[in-house]
């Protein structure tokens, strides 16, 4: 499954600076993994999830505030996929604080079908219209959000 979580150009977006975003939450993603895999400690897993929580939320904030400057026009439907997604991790979290789940593969199934479903088909449509549109930020050029979250 580990592969599973290796960005790669059928991710790109088309915009720089979202695609360098999306590979740190692959990188994220990966460590939440190999974290499960090895049986690490439930300190080291929450860590780990409690940066993924923060730089997934930094990076829709991110997304959302390009779409809105260039005037994307499914800004809200795209937002509300933001928040179905969040809610999930935050669910997730919750129940991992109280310790009623562990890390399981079933949590990097869901991790897995977000990154393909979500940036594969809803973030990537984003990047067709920057294209399209002749954004600053499309793709080959450095400007954009702050890639670091
Ligand atoms: Fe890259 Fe819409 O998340």
């Amino acid at each position: 499954m580990e592969h599973a979580f290796e960005w790669n150009e059928t991710y790109s977006v088309g915009v720089d600076a979202m695609d360098d975003q999306h590979k740190g939450l692959f990188e994220i993603i990966r460590e939440l993994y190999t974290a499960m895999r090895s049986g690490k400690g439930k300190e080291v897993a929450a860590d780990v999830l409690r940066r993924l929580i923060d730089y997934t939320a930094a990076h829709f904030a991110a997304e959302e505030k390009l779409m809105a400057q260039k005037g994307y026009p499914a800004l809200a439907v795209h937002q509300v996929e933001h928040k179905i997604l969040i809610d999930k991790v935050l669910a997730f979290k919750k129940d991992f604080g109280a310790g009623t789940v562990s890390i399981t593969p079933e949590l990097m199934k869901f991790l897995q079908n977000w990154l393909t479903n979500h940036i594969q088909t809803v973030d990537r449509k984003y990047g067709a219209f920057m294209n399209a549109n002749g954004s600053s930020l499309a793709k080959g050029t450095s400007a954009g959000a702050k890639s670091e979250a």
